[in-house]
C-alpha cells in the first residue's frame, strides 16, 4: 500500500498488541514494525504467538511473544513489565483481543455470554488499566478495536454487541480521566473486513458474503492493510490532538442497508 505517512515515523516506539497473533491486529503489528516499532504481540496460544513474530522477525522487524490470557489481569500485568524491562515504556497499546460466534439468545449460555464479555470488555479493560505505570507518559496512544456492533444491535450477537459496546465506553472514559497525563485512547470500528477469522465465523457461505457485501454502500468487504492505515494514524504523532473517538473504516455498513432493493424509491402499486 502507499505510504502516506513517511519512513520510520515509529522508529524507538514500543508497541503492545494484545489478541496481536492473527488477523486483523497482526495486520496492525506488521505496519507499526514496518514503521520502526519494536511489536510485542500478545495472545493464548504459545505456539501461535510465537509463530506470528518470528515471521515478523524473519521479515526484518523487531517483534516479541508472549502468551497470556486477556481475562487474566496478573498475567496482563506480567506483561506489561515484561515488556518494559526488555525495551523500555511503552508508547502504543492495542487492544484486539475478542471472542464472537453467531448464537440465538435463547440457545447462549449465560457462560457463554460472559465469556464474551470478558474477553472484549474486561480485556480491553485489564489491558488499558495495567499499562499504565509502564507507558511512556506524555506521548502514549491506545487503541481499541471494537465493532459497528457496539453501536448497532445484531441478531444472534447480544453477547459480542454488549461487549464492544462496553469497549466503546472504556475508550471514552479513559480518553476523558487520561488525557492530563498525555496519553491518549482511541477506538477503530472495523467493518467486515476479508480473511479474518471474524468473518469466516459471521458469514460462512459464499452466498452470505456476496449478499452481505451487496448491503455495503461501497460493496466490499475491507482488508486488513485498510485497518493498520488507520491504526498508524491514531499511533503517530499525526493524530497528536484526537483523543476519545471511535472512527469507523467500514465501506459505510454502519450507516445502514444500501441493498438494491433499500435504496429503491417505492412506488405506488
Ligand atoms: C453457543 C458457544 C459457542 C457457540 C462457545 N460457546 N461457542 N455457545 N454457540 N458457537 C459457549 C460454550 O458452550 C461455553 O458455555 C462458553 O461459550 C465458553 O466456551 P469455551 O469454549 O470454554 O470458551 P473459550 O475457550 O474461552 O473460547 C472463547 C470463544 C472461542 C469465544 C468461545 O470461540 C474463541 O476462543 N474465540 C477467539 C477467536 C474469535 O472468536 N475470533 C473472531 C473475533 S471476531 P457453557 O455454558 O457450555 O459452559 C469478532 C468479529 C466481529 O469479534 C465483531 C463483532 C462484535
Ligand atoms: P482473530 O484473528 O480471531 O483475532 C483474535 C485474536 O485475539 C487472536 O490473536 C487470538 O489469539 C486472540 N485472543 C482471543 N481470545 C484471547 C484471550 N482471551 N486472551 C488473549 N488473546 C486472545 O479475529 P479478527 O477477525 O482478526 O478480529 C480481530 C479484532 O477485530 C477483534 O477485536 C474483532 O472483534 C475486531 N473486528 C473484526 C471484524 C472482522 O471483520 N473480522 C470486524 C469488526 C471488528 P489466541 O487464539 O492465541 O488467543
Amino acid at each position: 500500500m502507499k505510504n502516506c505517512f513517511g519512513d520510520r515515523i515509529l522508529a524507538d516506539k514500543v508497541a503492545f498488541i494484545a489478541g496481536g497473533s492473527s488477523g486483523i491486529n497482526l495486520g496492525i503489528a506488521e505496519r507499526l514494525a514496518e514503521q520502526g516499532a519494536l511489536v510485542a504481540l500478545l495472545s493464548r496460544k504459545p505456539e501461535k504467538v510465537q509463530a506470528a513474530a518470528d515471521d515478523l522477525i524473519a521479515k526484518g522487524y523487531r517483534a516479541m511473544a508472549i502468551a497470556a490470557d486477556v481475562r487474566d489481569y496478573a498475567a496482563i500485568e506480567a506483561a506489561f513489565v515484561q515488556v518494559k524491562n526488555a525495551h523500555g515504556p511503552i508508547d502504543i497499546v492495542v487492544s484486539g483481543a475478542a471472542g464472537n460466534f453467531l448464537a440465538p439468545t435463547v440457545a447462549l449460555s449465560a457462560n457463554a455470554f460472559k465469556t464474551v464479555v470478558d474477553i472484549d470488555l474486561l480485556g480491553t479493560f485489564n489491558v488499558f488499566r495495567a499499562s499504565f505505570d509502564h507507558l511512556r507518559k506524555p506521548g502514549a496512544s491506545h487503541i481499541a478495536i471494537t465493532a459497528p456492533q457496539a453501536v448497532n444491535p445484531m441478531a444472534f450477537q447480544i453477547h459480542a454487541c454488549a461487549a464492544k459496546a462496553g469497549v466503546n465506553m472504556v475508550t471514552r472514559c479513559l480518553a476523558l480521566e487520561w488525557g492530563p497525563a498525555g496519553i491518549r485512547v482511541n477506538g477503530i470500528s472495523p467493518g467486515p473486513i476479508a480473511e479474518t477469522e471474524g468473518m469466516a465465523r459471521l458469514s460462512p457461505t459464499p452466498e452470505a458474503e456476496a449478499a452481505f457485501k451487496q448491503s455495503i454502500p461501497l460493496r466490499a468487504y475491507g482488508t486488513k492493510a485498510d485497518i493498520a492505515e488507520m491504526a498508524l494514524y491514531l499511533a503517530c504523532d499525526a493524530s497528536r490532538y484526537v483523543t476519545g473517538a471511535i472512527l469507523d473504516c467500514d465501506g459505510g455498513w454502519s450507516l445502514g442497508d444500501a441493498s438494491a432493493d433499500a435504496l429503491t424509491v417505492p412506488t405506488r402499486g
